[in-house]
């Protein structure tokens, strides 16, 4: 649901600021400049927007587990051992919220969120624990077939997964432009990022498959710039223009192109017709991000269409 709110009322949800996007949270200025129109907020339902999340996010962090003891080199038994907890902890807490989905309350489900919020802030301190010891040199330094790249990323995607449950905890309220234009800047990085995995683990042999791969890493990183301009223009009230509408309906459009481009790949390699270092569960989980994205999408243009200056 969409609300127009008063810009006080707005304030006391949001705090509005300039801020780069390469700029740490401390450097944002905090000042603010006049709403010129009326900023509409976007407001969920805290419980089917929880529900559908932990659905969503606990199956992918459980596969980000299974992937990264499938890279680590096999002297590293501990890390090994680690990333099999955190796969046997989501599995069970992915089963906990099928239960409550099929009967949830306030009550359980803001156990639930809380229970993904603590064991997710582990897995990501985790991940970043082995992202240093990637990059470091020494003693420390671990080998192994984990890109840093992608702990990176599936890093961000914890990150992402702890945002939006505190902020359903919270009720956090905040311009509707705000957030399309960050879902769109993340998830546009990601297809970026999936298109270089898909590009570096597909055999060399494969050279249409692999121009391919290389064409959306390429579009997909244009896109994000442009959302990084956008988000920078409508910054500090995050009011709704016309140029957003048509901004989503561009990604949404292109997410589309990869969502049935990594389809195609993943039905090839599991009928092992295409050659490459992929395993069949990593394309049937890059498709599902995104196809995360398409619905994120959607429900943005559904929501833009509901507003008065749209209709
Ligand atoms: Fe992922
Ligand atoms: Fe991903």
């Amino acid at each position: 649901m969409v609300m127009p709110v008063s810009r006080d009322d707005l304030f006391s949800q949001f705090k509005p600021g300039f801020c780069q996007p390469d700029c740490i949270e401390q450097d944002c200025s905090t000042f603010t400049c006049p709403a010129a129109m009326e900023i509409p907020t976007i407001q969920g339902d805290f419980i089917a927007d929880s529900i559908d999340n932990n659905l969503f996010w606990l199956r992918i962090m459980m596969e980000h587990a299974l992937f990264m003891r499938l890279g680590f080199a096999c002297v590293n038994v501990d890390l090994i051992a680690e990333a099999q907890q955190y796969e046997r902890s989501y599995a069970k807490l992915l089963n906990q919220a099928q239960m409550i989905a099929k009967n949830p309350t306030e009550q359980n489900v803001r156990t639930l969120n809380q229970a993904s919020i603590d064991l997710t802030k582990k897995f990501t301190c985790f991940k970043t624990q082995v992202l240093n010891r990637i990059l470091t040199c020494g003693p420390a330094k671990i080998g192994g077939y984990n890109f840093p790249l992608l702990i990176d990323h599936i890093r961000r995607e914890a990150i992402a997964f702890i945002g939006r449950l505190i902020a359903l905890q919270t009720c956090r309220r905040e311009p509707l432009a705000l957030t399309i234009v960050r879902d769109l800047t993340f998830w546009h990085r990601i297809m970026a990022d999936h298109a270089k995995f898909i590009l570096h683990l597909l055999d060399p042999s494969e050279r249409q498959f692999v121009e391919q791969a290389n064409l959306f890493s390429t579009l997909f990183d244009q896109k994000q710039l442009e959302a990084l301009d956008l988000k920078s223009m409508l910054e500090p009230n995050f009011p709704v223009y016309p140029v957003i509408k048509r901004f989503t309906k561009d990604s949404l459009r292109v997410a589309i192109q990869i969502r049935d481009f990594k389809a195609a790949a993943t039905e090839l390699i599991a009928a092992c017709e295409l050659l490459s270092v992929i395993p069949t569960l990593l394309g049937d989980h890059v498709r599902r991000e995104a196809d995360r994205f398409i619905q994120t999408a959607e429900r943005r243009l559904a929501e833009m269409s509901r507003l008065t200056q749209f209709a």
